[in-house]
């Protein structure tokens, strides 16, 4: 069974609103930024399937060993029936969980939820059509809002893969860890994918690729922008730009405008101006220690279980339980 519940036209005007109430706030800025979720429409969605099959972008590759290797772990650890997961984009990975938690004989739901309403919509098709007997509800949201509620029997198993988790900094990571813990009961279960520090131009290069996919992806944010607030700015007037910020261990992307720009947004009512050289910072993507990790997890009232990573430490995957709070 597959159930989008959406509607959209009241989905796709408020997120006009919300692209135009973060490009106002982001584009204004002193120091020019734009929130990474505004990547992830249908042609965005579709360059980052590319990222992760370049030679480059060594993530994806780590986690799916590490998930091929300890699903069944997690399957046995967790005894979930209900798996919801996080920015599910294509949920290929995710195979490797359902094929576990089914052959471990507890699952009976999958519930993903993602931004993209094309991503969700053929992943939660392909999979319900793979797992008959198992209940798929796809839901449209943003994790980044508070969670009121999540669907499903427990115990439940949240999946937030991919190294999403990096993209916020360390308050928003917090207050989403916090939302997650509030939403589960105790015993609850978070399986939380990271990408590890490691050599900066290890990092740098798997977000400045040499086909220029991850340039294009970055740039594909303008579009989004030009598209839903009809601005003009014209991609070939930006840099894309893959820098290590050793301070707070994150990658950071950036637009860098070629030279001296003004840009109309219309649909924000707003005029835009950039120096030559002035760059939007587009995306930071956060690089962990398992130490780090614990902190966090910590923090917001979970308990790490299993720590584990592939084979080269280049990316770490791990399961918490909520705990009771004292
Ligand atoms: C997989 C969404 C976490 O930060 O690595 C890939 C997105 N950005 N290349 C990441 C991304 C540039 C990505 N996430």
């Amino acid at each position: 069974m597959t159930e989008i519940d959406l509607d959209h036209r009241r989905q796709s005007k408020a997120a006009t609103a919300e692209l135009r109430a973060d490009v106002v706030a982001g584009l204004t800025a002193a120091r020019k930024w734009l929130p990474v979720k505004w990547f992830y429409d249908d042609v965005g969605s579709e360059l980052f399937e590319k990222i992760t099959q370049l030679p480059e972008y060594y993530p994806t590759r780590c986690e799916r060993e590490v998930l091929a290797t300890h699903a069944g772990e997690v399957a046995a650890l967790t005894g979930a029936r209900t798996l919801i997961e996080l920015g599910s984009g294509s949920s290929e990975k995710t195979r490797l969980l359902l094929d576990a938690l089914s052959g471990h004989g507890t699952l009976t739901e999958f519930v993903p939820l993602d931004v993209s309403e094309s991503a969700l919509a053929a992943a939660a098709g392909a999979i319900s059509g793979d797992y008959p007997g198992l209940t798929v509800r796809g839901v449209i949201g943003d994790f980044t809002q508070p969670l009121d509620r999540l669907p499903g029997d427990g115990p439940r198993l949240v999946a937030f893969l991919g190294g999403t988790f990096g993209n916020f900094l360390p308050e928003e990571r917090a207050a989403l860890l916090r939302s997650l813990r509030g939403v589960l009961a105790p015993g609850g279960w978070l399986l939380l994918g990271t990408d590890l520090v490691k050599a900066p131009d290890v990092l740098e290069r798997a977000y400045d690729d040499a086909a220029g996919v991850t340039a294009a992806f970055d740039k594909n944010v303008l579009r989004v922008i030009n598209d839903r607030l009809g601005a003009d700015f014209d991609l070939d007037e930006f840099e894309h730009v893959s820098c290590w910020d050793a301070e707070h261990e994150w990658i950071e992307m950036r637009l860098r405008a070629s030279r001296a720009l003004t840009i109309e947004i219309p649909g924000a009512g707003l005029t835009v101006r950039f120096a030559a050289g002035e760059h939007i910072r587009t995306e930071i993507s956060a690089k962990f220690r398992q130490g780090g990790v614990d902190a966090e997890l910590s923090a917001a009232g979970f308990a790490l279980d299993r720590w584990w990573t592939d084979s080269r430490q280049r990316y770490g995957v791990s399961l918490a339980q909520a705990v009771l709070p004292r």
